[in-house]
């Protein structure tokens, strides 16, 4: 189990103002945004993304994962909490011959991912059973999702990220300090698991993974 760091270029490249979205109606916001369908994705920002369209900024994730899991042109890979998927349409770009899977909850991503990807996912919670072998992927990944369960669930969807992966890359929110803290509070509509990055890799630990994780901080 190591740190590493893949996406945190991409999460720093967006500028967030933290205070306006605390006062701006945000236990409403949240309850929308916690639906995770068209409000989520391509509605107002104050409910997600505020519209989540492609734009080729997942390619250099996609290679660095290339990269750091040395991934074959036939590597068999999960993603949990896929959304919209653009990050395996960036990998089946890259390795044609890839078997990629994903699944999500939410209807609207699934249903927006880019066409050549779609017929690979399917709607799944990230805490149900996975209907697949131990060890049957090259690599699970899992981005800035499992945040979002409760501790219960968290430890259900980690033990089947373990199970399932030969490797795996797990990335949630956390934070180092007070002020990040509080930006996080601020910004996270959907979060449910609010913790530090020493409570997260005790987390890990405790719940048997060996995978690698990376955190994005609200700095
Ligand atoms: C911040 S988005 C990240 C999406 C995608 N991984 C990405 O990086 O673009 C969080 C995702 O978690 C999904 N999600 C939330 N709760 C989930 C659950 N219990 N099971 C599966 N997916 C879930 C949401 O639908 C959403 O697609």
């Amino acid at each position: 189990m190591q740190k590493i760091h893949i996406i945190t270029p991409l999460h720093t490249a967006t500028k967030r103002e933290y205070l306006p979205r605390m006062i701006e109606d945000k236990v409403a916001c949240m309850r929308k945004a916690k639906e995770y369908e068209f409000d989520y994705w391509d509605g107002d920002r104050r409910y997600g993304y505020g519209g989540y369209r492609y734009d080729g900024r997942w390619k250099p994730v996609a290679q660095s994962l290339i990269d750091v899991y040395s991934l074959k042109n036939d590597a068999c890979i999960l993603d949990v909490g896929c959304g919209k998927a653009h990050l395996l349409f960036e990998l089946g770009q890259l390795l044609p011959n890839a078997n990629l899977i994903g699944f999500d909850i939410s209807q609207h991503g699934l249903a927006n991912a880019p066409e050549m990807i779609r017929d690979r996912l399917f709607r799944q919670k990230a805490q149900e059973p996975y209907p697949h072998a131990d060890d049957h992927f090259d690599l699970v990944i899992s981005l800035n999702a499992l945040h979002n369960l409760e501790l219960p669930e968290f430890k259900a969807a980690i033990t089947e990220i373990e199970r399932v992966g030969k490797q795996k890359y797990v990335c949630v929110e956390s934070y180092r300090n007070e002020q990040e803290l509080f930006n996080l509070q601020c910004w996270a509509l959907t979060c449910e698991s609010f913790f530090s990055e020493r409570e997260w890799v005790w987390l890990y630990q405790q719940f048997g993974y060996t995978g690698d994780y990376e955190f994005i901080f609200f700095e």
